[in-house]
């Protein structure tokens, strides 16, 4: 295992260029399955989450060559419905194979994925949905059993406790696509790489309409064909470097971004102060008094994204004055409050909510990531902090972002990796 030892106070200033957005990438590998035809997906970024998807498609009979950045995807033999838990395990949206199993083969036996660091995260939504298009669904041994002699079109609300589900929505629309009838999902989630994936479906010849809205139709097909496919800029890692030019008082330009994807972000940074420019598919954001602290809540798209709110803890605890941090996706998504409070930082977590008072300045800590995002939070607050902050179990950082030491120090920070 490795970790990033960081020697903080440099400002960042220069260029960078955000990858493809893991969140789509995935369901849209898991979507080849739909076809036994060739699937060429571009813009591919190279995380430890992509190779893992990309081993349960070979466990599922796949072949797949990756080639600077471009993944084909072809059928060696089609058949094998399970997905093994040891692969399922390592990464939650594994589950996404379940829909296209069940729309192509009328069968799937999935590992359940179990909860993770974040919270508990159930899957009744996504059981709900497949029933609803008149699968079987039985737990056995830990594992997801689903079969249908075949899938007839149904009308699904798929709203949960917490609003929409992404993973949901993706599953029931890739098993609905090659379902008999029309099917309406209401309450889908509107995230953009939900409408990646369902962009990718129509290439592949689905008939789908009102993605990115909570109400999606959809008619069944009886067959899909291959298709060509570029991934849209990932939203969570532009986010993440708007934060990292704001927390060490940079300058930094950002490219390949979809700055519609980054309204709610934007609005609460400008809020706070930042100097923030758009043009042609790319965005300036420069640090700028006064700045102040602000109020964010973690919502649904459009909302205040959940995979945001660690980093934005971070730039608050450096920020003067009180934000309070209300987390309505994940209530138990605060590992990294603990880290922060170790750095210097003055967190209190009281239910759903963070309260952050903000300190002069944090300084610097060994620290450890606990998932994703909190070891993105950290990796900044290293960045701001006077002196060196030593940030262990970074195979969480390399999970779902590509490059991003490289791309750090290409913008002046100061990170070195060692051996654990
Ligand atoms: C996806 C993203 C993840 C992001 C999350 C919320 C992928 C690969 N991952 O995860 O980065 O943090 O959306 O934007 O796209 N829920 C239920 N029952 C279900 C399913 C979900 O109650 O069957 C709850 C969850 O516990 C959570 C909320 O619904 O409280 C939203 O979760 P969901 O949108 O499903 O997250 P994922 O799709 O797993």
């Amino acid at each position: 295992m490795d970790k990033l030892i960081i020697e903080g106070g440099a400002k960042l200033r220069g260029e960078v260029t955000v990858s493809g957005a893991k969140n789509a990438v995935l369901p849209i590998l898991a979507a080849t399955l739909l076809t036994d035809d060739a699937c060429i997906i571009k813009g591919v970024p190279d995380l430890l989450d992509t190779n893992t998807m990309i081993k349960i498609l070979s466990s599922l009979g796949k072949n797949v060559d990756v080639e600077n950045g471009v993944i084909s995807v072809t059928a060696a033999k089609s058949g094998n419905f399970v997905a093994d838990y040891k692969l399922v395990s390592t990464m939650r949206a594994s589950f996404c194979v379940l829909g296209p199993l069940l729309g192509k083969l009328k069968k799937a036996k999935v590992s359940l994925p179990g909860g993770c660091i974040i919270g508990v995260r159930p899957v009744d939504l996504h059981l709900k949905g497949i029933k609803a298009l008149g699968a079987n669904v039985d737990i056995d041994s830990g594992y997801v059993v689903a079969k249908a002699d075949r899938l007839k079109g149904g009308h699904i609300y798929l709203g949960g406790a917490y609003g929409s589900s992404v993973l949901a929505t993706d599953n029931v629309m890739m098993a609905a696509v090659l379902a008999n009838g029309k099917t309406i999902i209401e309450s889908a989630a509107c995230e953009p790489e939900v409408v990646d994936l369902a962009e990718f479906l129509i290439k592949m010849g689905a008939k789908i309409k009102g993605h990115g809205t909570p109400i999606i139709e959809i008619e069944g097909v009886k067959h899909l064909h291959g298709a060509t496919h570029t991934i849209i800029p990932d939203r969570i890692e532009a986010g993440t470097f708007l934060v990292a030019a704001l927390i060490t008082r940079g300058d930094i330009h950002i490219k390949n971004v979809f700055f519609q994807h980054l309204g709610a972000l934007i609005d609460k940074l400008q809020e706070a102060g930042a100097a923030i420019t758009k043009k042609d598919g790319s965005v300036r954001v420069r640090y700028q008094r006064p700045f102040k602290a602000i109020n964010v809540t973690t919502l649904p798209y459009p909302g205040f994204p959940t995979d945001m709110q660690a980093q934005i803890m971070a730039l608050m605890s450096v920020t003067s004055g009180i934000s309070v941090i209300t987390e309505k996706i994940y209530p138990d998504r605060f590992m990294h409050v603990a880290e922060l409070n170790r750095m210097g930082a003055h967190i209190q977590r009281e239910g759903p909510h963070a309260i952050v008072e903000g300190v002069k300045g944090l300084s610097g800590a060994p620290v450890m990531a606990s998932d994703l995002r909190a070891s993105a939070c950290l990796l900044l607050a290293g960045l701001a902090a006077h002196g060196k902050s030593t940030v262990s179990r970074i195979y969480h950082l390399e999970r779902g972002y590509e490059d991003m030491e490289e791309k750090l120090k290409k913008l002046g920070a100061n990170i070195r990796r060692e051996k654990e």
